[in-house]
């Protein structure tokens, strides 16, 4: 495989955008790949910065995981770097840049982990990525991020968060004001569109690529059957929309009947992405405007509630170790504390050892939400009442405490952090070591 990160002009449906991008393509390239598979990736930086790729999700071995200056140099402007690497498990994954702002670009794409014996019962898949865009728009993210560090964020609602069930995030809309919504890099105006008969059964695979946007997904008038959060299978679930937090995926399959937008609708912004279902050439019939109206007004689905199957639940075990991450900010110059200080890839590094089971409890004590991710690993979300979903990336909402278990099987330093991209350059990231 052959990555050519570089500067292009990109037509997301009748809005053109210069931005930097894989291979000159949004979302890269699709790739797909069978579990326990070999991947080779030769990545050849034709952009006039530092760059790399994380494989977002995979456990794979440390000097692969593509975080300069934690796990590898930054690939310079005109250098290359070749990712090689087995892949552990199958699911639903993705790749991104892990350098500055760059995430919030167009450099990112699906990466679909295949198991030949898995069994399954839907007749086609479709992949949606959905992002928030405002590169090349008279504006990029490094001017977005400047400006975050002059002027702050935008004001909260008044009488602070409210975490409800209607309002997982407690209406935290982010802090970023996006022209545009994506599902797999075009507008609404004019959406991606795949034609179905009546009667088939889809798997969606859903990937929240945003940089400071959770979305709800929602069909109108389906019942998405969840199946899979994060790669890795749960118990599954009826629901009418699922939330995701930035670098968050789900699995679900639900049975096409009609023409049928799928609608991602940013959490606490204006606006919304879709792409089109069709039957039979026919016209959807549904008023958007009503339908996302709605969705925001419901009751959401946060995959971390959800039940993992027997097969991927942890055994049980009292943790050896409990790492707390607490998070806060926005402090001066738009500053993100992690454990009370900033991200230092060269200290600071939280000590674990090998074959242990390892709690994090992630402590929110800002207004804000934050998706917190870990490298390497799969953790497992504690419930009061028993393990919740395996994921790599959880949603912390305003001001609660998440706690999640993972076994230290994959040597190295990894970091853990919020995969708002922004915040991640305030600094809410830090990292944990282990030797084999
Ligand atoms: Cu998807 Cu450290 O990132
Ligand atoms: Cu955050």
């Amino acid at each position: 495989m052959a990555f050519a990160p570089a500067e292009t002009d990109i037509d997301l449906g009748g809005v053109s955008v210069r931005t930097w991008a894989y291979n000159g393509k949004l979302p890269g390239n699709e790739i797909r790949i069978h579990k326990g598979q070999r991947m080779r990736a030769t990545v050849s930086n034709k952009l006039p910065a530092d760059t790399s790729i994380h494989w977002h999700g995979l456990a794979i071995v440390n000097d692969m995981d593509g975080v300069p200056p934690l796990t590898q140099s930054p690939i310079p402007a005109a250098g290359s770097f070749t990712y090689d690497f087995v892949v552990p498990d199958a699911g639903t994954y993705w790749y991104h840049s892990h350098v500055g702002t760059q995430a919030d670009r167009g450099l990112y794409g699906p990466l679909i982990i295949e198991d030949p014996d898995e069994k399954t019962d839907y007749d086609e898949e479709l992949v949606l990525v959905l992002d928030d865009w405002i590169d090349g728009t008279g504006t990029n993210p490094d001017q977005v991020l400047e400006n975050l560090r002059k002027t702050g964020m935008k004001p909260m609602p008044p009488g602070g968060p409210r975490v409800s069930p209607t309002t997982p995030l407690g209406g935290d809309g982010g802090d970023v004001t996006y022209p545009y919504f994506l599902i797999n890099g075009r507008v609404p105006a004019d959406p991606d569109a795949r034609d179905y008969r009546a009667g088939q059964r889809i798997r969606l695979r859903v990937i929240n690529a945003g940089s400071d946007t959770a979305f709800r997904v929602a069909v109108p008038d389906a019942l998405l059957n969840v199946i899979a959060t994060d790669g890795y299978p749960v118990m599954p679930a009826q629901t009418r929309s699922v939330i995701l937090g930035m670098g968050e995926r789900f699995d679900a399959t639900f049975t096409v009947d009609k023409s049928v937008p799928v609608v991602a609708v940013p959490e606490g912004k204006q606006g919304h992405a879709q792409l089109n279902i069709r039957v039979a050439n026919a016209p959807a019939t549904v008023k958007i405007d009503t339908f996302v109206e709605a969705v925001r007004n419901e009751v959401t689905l946060d995959t971390a509630t959800l039940v993992p199957t027997p097969a991927v639940t942890l055994p049980v075990q009292t943790p050896d170790q409990v790492i707390e991450a607490r998070l806060s900010g926005p402090d001066s110059g738009y500053t993100w504390p992690f454990n009370g200080k900033l991200y230092d890839p060269t200290k600071d590094g939280i000590p674990v050892k090998r074959d242990q089971r390892v709690r994090i409890r992630m402590i929110n004590e800002s207004m804000m939400f934050h998706p917190i991710h870990l490298h390497g690993h799969t953790f497992q979300v504690a419930g009061d009442n028993g393990p919740l979903a395996r994921k790599d990336t959880v949603l912390v909402p305003p001001k609660e405490t998440v706690q999640v278990d993972f076994d230290t099987k994959n040597p190295g330093k990894w970091i853990t952090h919020c995969h708002n991209t922004y915040h991640l350059e305030g600094g809410m990231g830090g990292w944990i070591f282990y030797e084999s």
